[in-house]
């Protein structure tokens, strides 16, 4: 069953966001209530687009308290898992496609002391974290091919989000649970029904009017405030 009480993170992915103008959209999504801020790195080569690396991370870094959710879409990744947590990264997420050994990539980034987690393209299966969840902070399930924003959610991926909340939830160690691709008002809920609890969006916060109107949006309905509280 899905907890109706369990905390939903809220990560706007900065792919989004008006790149002229960065550090002021940075500032304006922070006061508008984000918990993390989403960071879409792009090779042109593991994915067909090409986005920002280490240096745009570094710079915007002196400009914000939220942790950056750090999401590498290059290949091989190794070589700059050190670059990107020097630049600031709290988290750092990588495919297991995007390096020979998925294990030795993710003790790397945690001998940064940085957060360790793992991103499941659509087409690829629960089963390659099952042996590398001693070392996991998060999983990522992409309801979109990954390289860009904008595109449709795929619920063709809700039952991997559910079979993945029962593995967590079977498991004796937290691990954050997110959903990245095509996240609206309309698609979020079903993703936080299947167990999500982080939820990446670009375009539906970034593209919107009021960012702070598109997060609660986002969150959905709040559990009532009790007595006192
Ligand atoms: C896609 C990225 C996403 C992207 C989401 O490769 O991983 O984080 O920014 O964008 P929307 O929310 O517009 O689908
Ligand atoms: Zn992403």
């Amino acid at each position: 069953m899905p907890s109706p009480e369990r905390q939903i993170t809220i990560a706007p992915s900065l792919l989004a966001a008006d790149f002229a103008r960065l550090q002021d959209e940075v500032a304006a999504i922070e006061a508008a209530g984000a918990d993390w801020l989403h960071l879409d790195v792009m090779d042109g080569h593991f994915v067909p687009n090409i986005s920002f690396g280490p240096l745009v991370l570094a710079a915007l870094r002196k400009h914000t308290k939220l942790p950056f959710d750090v999401h590498l879409m290059i290949a091989p990744v190794d070589p700059y898992i050190d670059a990107f947590a020097e630049a600031g990264a709290d988290h750092i997420l990588l495919h297991p496609e995007a390096g020979p050994h998925l294990h030795r990539s993710l003790q790397r980034i945690r001998a940064h002391g940085k957060k360790a987690g793992v991103v499941l393209n659509p087409g690829t299966p629960v089963e390659s974290i099952e042996w590398v969840r001693d070392l996991l902070d998060g999983v990522l399930v992409m309801t979109v091919n990954p390289g860009f924003g904008g595109q449709k959610f795929l619920p063709s991926q809700l039952p991997k989000i559910a079979e993945l909340r029962r593995m967590i939830d079977a498991g004796d160690r937290p691990i954050a649970l997110g959903v990245d691709g095509g996240i609206t008002a309309e698609t979020a809920p079903h993703a936080i029904a299947a167990g999500a609890d982080t939820l990446i969006a670009g375009t539906s916060v970034f593209g919107a009017p009021d960012y702070a109107a598109a997060i609660r949006g986002l969150r959905g309905p709040q559990p009532a405030k009790t007595a006192g509280a």
